[in-house]
């Protein structure tokens, strides 16, 4: 049984294979004793934490003067009474009052996965074993219930979690700070882990010592944003990829959001993750309920490494959906970098003959098909198709397309509004605004205000017809802006603080409409490359542009940052032009080719002029994809070397099967008179038989994982895929 209740210690464990995590009902306060490797008995809270040297506590436990919820650690804590440190849940009462104070009230056991409603969640496959324990925590005096979800994947070592808030009350209240997840460590000795970046230099691993305090990781921009990614771990000071406790939180979550560790006075990190309580309100009016988004924990006892494939494992099988999450995708050409908007039919036409000679399967047309687009600064909104660029429409395009046996794909980027446009004409407050204040552009644009229904149903008819009326195969959904004056024009003043919530409640139902309706069609979510590069958008589209920047050797930092919580599967990632457009970097089609081969795999640039030896080797390249692109998406990923630590990086993985296993390996400066780089293989069977496909060599498994393969280290930007089967 993967949750069990000891009702004499009034202790919930929860299981997976290989760890638990404990909780302990003391006299009604909900303490938290413990998350790590598996154990089956836990001492209780008092006997766990002795509490000598405490002091200068506020006691509202009777009994002792030490003990105080302020000192103790907690599972769900609130504001107002005995803890003095962060609270997960804070609300203001009709009265004034800013204090909650739950009790444990009941629990329930469900043999089945339940989710936050209207929120994209972790769902399971038929054959999965998942439980779900819900614990509801209540305020007497303000009758407010708080219901904490805990939902196990005993076999894939994951645990999820949610909370629901009820009004169950007469009186209205305002919640202001809303954590989906909340636990106390007993010591510090951690690292963060967190993904940064910035627009094209998304997801840069950084890791840095706790220190006392708060340190937190957040997103206030109206998406989850490239500054950060939805992600933060606590790693042992010592931990590497093998070894060492690491405890991984991802958020199911595409908007406003906060994680991070506040390390109280007596060096306890307070680690919690939910929705970003800055500029965050949240009306509660007699009866209503409020969730907070799903957090996916990953906590592996052997290191980074085990943590990063738990995810994987659970974001590619119980969070991406639908008819693609299973198949090997398409291999595109996608004519941003080739044309921007500067394109005919003739010239698309042209591309795709050279993407049809190449063995390419589809051909995307990107920003630039509708109104009056020609530059970025109009049109967005007007979803109806240029037809001086496109005479035949999108229609006749897509057929002629379609005739060169390549399937036809489109650019949207449905939730902007140009203020040159039609439909900004038509509708001046459809978009985030505020009366009285400027309406600031990005990119001449402006957010269109999903919080609406008219807006939502909008968006919804609009992609509709298009994908109906049209052969189209793809969509990649783009979002180039961040709010700014982000009110709405039918929200109470009340109601102001709730829209950045609001507007991602919106979009998900759209999304939930639309990839519902056309379960054929492949959806890429992009916001300037991964700027909302989430496990929410994974939910509905199961791959993201990862960044604007193409240039090889700047990915190999993005996708292996990615790598920590995403799974390859999830990454668009596409050989581009040289000089690289973003950076002017030159790289060898190779190494574009071999960084971009494990994502979903793809051309950025005009095929047409590609010279005979680039196209050789891009025939080479879709020939790898087609043949190897399964061992990258479904099989297990372990990382030899980081970018982050040096100039040469090696990937790893081994097919589901486990019957073959491919080492990419990078190097993006050489050095003469070093000796060869040793990479130990990880994750083979010791006692088997691998041979190296290019050269016959047979070698042990054992031999692999102790000798390793060598990386010569002598050029600049040279790589390697070494394909090894199983004999
Ligand atoms: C964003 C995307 C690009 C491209 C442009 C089009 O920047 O990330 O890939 O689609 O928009 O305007």
């Amino acid at each position: 049984m993967a949750i069990i209740v000891n009702e004499q210690k009034n202790q919930f464990y929860l299981h997976t294979q290989s760890t638990s995590y404990v909780f302990e009902n003391t006299n009604g306060l909900l303490t938290h004793n413990y998350w790590g490797k598996r154990v089956e008995d836990i001492p209780s809270i008092n006997e766990l934490y002795p509490l000598s040297g405490i002091n200068l506590a506020v006691a509202d436990i009777s009994g002792s003067v030490h003990r105080s919820t302020d000192t103790i650690l907690l599972e769900y804590p609130t504001h107002g009474s005995c803890d003095l440190r962060t609270p997960a849940f804070h609300a203001v009462y009709s009265d004034g009052s800013p204090i909650t104070k739950l009790t444990f009230k009941d629990y329930k056991i469900y043999n089945k996965k339940l989710s936050p409603e209207g929120l994209p969640a972790t769902y399971t496959n038929e054959g999965d074993i998942c439980q779900t324990l819900e614990v509801e925590l209540f305020d007497e005096l303000k009758q407010v219930s708080v219901f904490l979800y805990y939902c196990v994947f005993e076999e894939k070592d994951i645990i999820t979690r949610f909370v629901k808030v009820k009004n169950n009350s007469s009186e209205k209240f305002t919640i202001k700070s809303f954590m989906s997840f909340c636990a106390d460590f007993p010591h510090m000795n951690y690292d963060m882990i967190n993904l940064n970046g910035a627009w094209a230099r998304e997801a840069h691993i950084e890791r840095k010592p706790l220190f006392v305090g708060m340190q937190e990781v957040d997103s206030k921009r109206g998406a989850s944003g490239p500054n950060h990614s939805p992600f933060i771990a606590l790693v042992d000071n010592d931990a590497t990829e093998d070894s060492g406790d690491a405890f991984g939180l991802c958020l199911v979550y595409s908007g406003n959001w906060f994680g991070g560790a506040d390390v109280d006075r007596h060096f306890r990190p307070r680690l919690m993750m939910g929705l970003n309580p800055f500029n965050f309100e949240w009306q509660m009016n007699p009866g209503d309920e409020l969730f907070a988004p799903e957090v996916i924990m990953s906590y592996s006892s052997n290191g980074i490494g085990l943590m990063s494939r738990q995810f994987h494992n659970i974001i590619r099988k119980n969070l991406c959906r639908g008819s693609f999450r299973d198949t090997e995708r398409y291999v595109l050409i996608n004519n941003w970098e080739a044309t921007y908007m500067n394109f005919t039919e003739d010239k698309l036409l042209e591309i795709a003959d050279a993407a049809s000679e190449l063995g390419v399967d589809m051909f995307v047309l990107d920003d630039g098909w509708f109104g009056k687009r020609n530059t970025d600064r109009c049109s967005l909104g007007d979803w109806y198709v240029n037809t001086e660029k496109l005479p035949s429409g999108l229609d006749g395009l897509g057929k002629k397309i379609n005739d060169k046996g390549l399937k036809f794909g489109l650019w949207f980027e449905p939730e902007m509004i140009s203020p040159d446009s039609d439909l900004y004409r038509a509708h001046p407050d459809w978009c985030l605004h505020t009366e009285g204040r400027n309406r600031s552009e990005s990119r001449y644009q402006l957010t269109l205000d999903l919080t609406r229904k008219d807006v939502c149903d909008y968006i919804i008819s609009v992609l509709t017809k298009t994908l109906s009326e049209n052969p189209i195969a793809y969509v990649k959904w783009d979002m180039n802006r961040h709010f700014s004056e982000a009110g709405s024009a039918l929200l109470a003043a009340e109601n102001q603080r709730e829209v950045a919530h609001r507007y991602m409640l919106g979009l998900y139902s759209i999304l939930e409409r639309v990839t519902t309706a056309f379960p054929n069609v492949l959806f890429e979510s992009c916001s300037s490359g991964g700027g909302r590069f989430d496990a929410g958008m994974l939910h509905y589209m199961p791959q993201t542009w990862s960044s604007d920047d193409s240039d090889a050797v700047e990915r190999l930092y993005i996708q292996e940052g990615l790598s920590i919580v995403y799974p390859f599967s999830t990454m668009g990632a596409h050989v581009s032009a040289i000089p690289n457009h973003q950076i002017g970097r030159n790289t060898p089609i190779k190494l574009r080719g071999l960084v971009a081969l494990p994502g979903q795999f793809g051309f950025e640039l005009d095929l047409s002029k590609m010279s005979d030896e680039d196209k050789a080797a891009s025939k080479e390249l879709i020939k790898a994809y087609k043949q190897y692109g399964e061992v990258f998406h479904r099989g297990e990923y372990f990382k030899l070397a980081s970018i982050f630590k040096g100039q040469n990086t090696a990937w790893e993985f081994v097919s589901e099967d486990k019957n073959t296993v491919i080492v990419m390996l990078y190097n993006i400066q050489g050095k003469v008179a070093v000796p060869d780089k040793i990479l130990k293989l990880k994750g083979l069977q010791p006692n088997a038989k691998y041979q190296n496909i290019a050269t016959g060599n047979i070698y042990g498994g054992d031999t692999l994982m102790n000798l390793g393969v060598f990386q010569n280290c002598n050029h600049d930007q040279t790589c390697d895929m070494l394909v090894f089967r199983k004999v």
